[in-house]
């Protein structure tokens, strides 16, 4: 996303507190690539969101811009096709209606090429008929670029940003020659989701927390991403990227920089972002010795990687990867923080599992660890597994937890999308939640190699382990894990909740 405006302020929120900040009135924000799957999917239901509570600048105006040839209604029908009223909401369903005609109020649509001038002579003449309409010729104008556009390569996707170092820094030097880095927002949209925009305040605002998270306490760190379905429908654009790319070189080297980051000077953005860049830095290129990859065959009705007819014919392409990252500082040296990210697998769950080292022995044969939970989705949660006492007679340790399950807690939060957050941070000058220059550079550095051996740069391609559609992932998952020190201990365990008569059941 771009911004440009002649007084955009470089981001120094003094404060977390971002809603007092005024937003420029008589802002157009112009959405590229209006007519994709991400901007129908995720960028107009968010914009309506903002525009529906009110978070939206006076006299906002929404104008798509993409390659389609559509009238107006065609274009309202695309914009609105994933808007959805959502009733538990009275409030803001009460409204929608209203609201969602005043939405196409103030959108409009431009078709034009992105090779050629004409369409965007077009769009630039239609921008300041627009702004005269409202303010004369009055300036500074405010305008946001929202590029939902697809990289060259790839026709379907615009998500990771490059395909290894040199191709994100190729990007990078052709954007930077039209937008400062000051008006770039690059998206990664896990740091506008809730529980990663946590991480500082939990860390940093609980003394007991911080004191713990360093080598002396902690075993080991994992970050999970499963998702239950497979790349059904895009296994075209899939194959060219690969799980890494997909979400580990990008969501989750970012929820890796947060957790792992040191407190910052202060919350402005520039500070935040520079002890993300410094901790980033620490972490060597992931060794291939510390992979494991894997590729989903079919169960039952459910097709394999191999059988989408957009994949081609036996690609190595991994729809699973393990790996480990060492944070070569004197925090973090020798803790393995375990990336595990998957599709097709046996169900739908982010989260950070940071898990401590065992009690002393002597008093206790056999005590679970501690573990702190952050649960990223679904349903925002951070339990931390603690031993207590069994109720009753006998003195038996057994694992309960300090519970925050948002739902219980905030029952009437409202808990935005990441996109939402991110636009209105956008619109607001803060660039804290974006990932700057040279953050990306440093996450593909830590990347490329591995990334280069997969593509079988560096010789043969590995063979990726088959495991099945719907599964825990290959079966070396849990040695590969264990490896580094990881202690499973789920067998007499269910979160959240674990009566009396289940512990007593379990060990009898
Ligand atoms: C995208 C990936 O960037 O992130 C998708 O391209 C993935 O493959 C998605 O499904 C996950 O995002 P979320 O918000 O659903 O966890």
């Amino acid at each position: 996303m771009s911004r440009s405006r002649s007084d955009s302020k470089r981001g120094s929120i003094p404060s977390m507190e971002t809603t007092g900040d005024a937003l420029t009135e008589e802002t157009v924000i112009v959405v590229l690539g209006a007519s994709g799957d991400l901007a129908q999917k995720k960028t107009f239901p968010a914009l309506f969101a903002l525009y529906q509570q009110g978070y939206l600048p006076k006299d906002v105006h929404i104008v798509g811009y993409a390659r389609t040839k559509m009238d107006l209604d065609e274009f309202y029908r695309r914009e609105t096709k994933y808007i959805k009223k959502n009733e538990n909401d009275v409030e803001l369903a009460k409204t929608f209606d209203a609201k969602l005609s005043g939405f196409k109020k103030i959108s409009s649509y431009i078709s034009g090429q992105y090779d050629t001038d004409e369409g965007f002579q077009e769009l630039r003449e239609h921008l300041e008929k627009l702004e005269n309409e409202r303010s004369g010729s009055k300036s500074p104008r405010n305008r946001v670029f929202y590029m939902a556009l697809p990289p060259p390569s790839s026709p379907s996707s615009p998500r990771p940003f490059g395909k290894d170092l040199e191709s994100s820094r190729e990007m990078m030097t052709a954007l930077k020659a039209e937008w400062a880095e000051n008006e770039t927002y690059r998206i990664d949209h896990y740091l506008g989701k809730e529980m990663i925009k946590n991480m500082l305040v939990l860390r940093f605002g609980n003394v007991f927390l911080d004191a713990c998270m360093n080598r002396n306490f902690i075993s080991n760190v994992q970050i999970t991403f499963k998702e239950p379905f497979g790349t059904e429908g895009r296994g075209g654009y899939f194959d060219e990227f690969g799980i890494i790319r997909d979400v580990c070189q990008n969501h989750l080297m970012q929820t890796l920089s947060v957790l792992a980051m040191e407190r910052p000077v202060s919350f402005s953005a520039e500070d935040i972002r520079d002890e993300k860049v410094k901790v980033l830095r620490c972490i060597p290129p992931i060794d291939k010795k510390d992979v494991l990859l894997g590729q989903y065959v079919a169960t039952g009705d459910k097709p394999g990687y191999l059988d989408d007819d957009t994949v081609p014919k036996g690609s190595h392409c991994p729809t699973f990867a393990a790996m480990v990252l060492w944070v070569n500082n004197p925090r973090w040296e020798g803790v393995p923080f375990i990336m595990k990210a998957g599709k097709a697998l046996n169900e739908s769950k982010v989260e950070v599992r940071v898990q401590f080292k065992d009690a002393t022995s002597g008093i206790f044969n056999d005590i679970a660890r501690n573990e702190l939970v952050l649960r990223v989705q679904p349903s925002e949660a951070v339990y931390m597994k603690m031993n207590s006492k069994l109720p009753g007679f006998q003195t038996r340790a057994v694992t309960t937890e300090l519970d925050l399950t948002y739902k219980k807690r905030f029952t009437d939060a409202r808990i935005p999308q990441a996109y939402e957050a991110l636009i209105l941070d956008a619109l607001k000058g803060d660039h804290s939640n974006f990932v700057r220059d040279d953050e990306l550079d440093v996450a593909w550095k830590i990347f490329t190699p591995i990334l280069h051996w997969i593509d079988g740069k560096q010789g043969e391609a590995p063979n990726p382990e088959p495991y099945a559609y719907g599964s825990r992932g290959p079966k070396l998952i849990d040695e590969f894990s264990s490896r580094y020190g990881y202690k499973r201990t789920e067998d007499d365990y269910t979160w959240p909740q674990t009566s009396v008569e289940q512990v007593e059941k379990a060990s009898l």
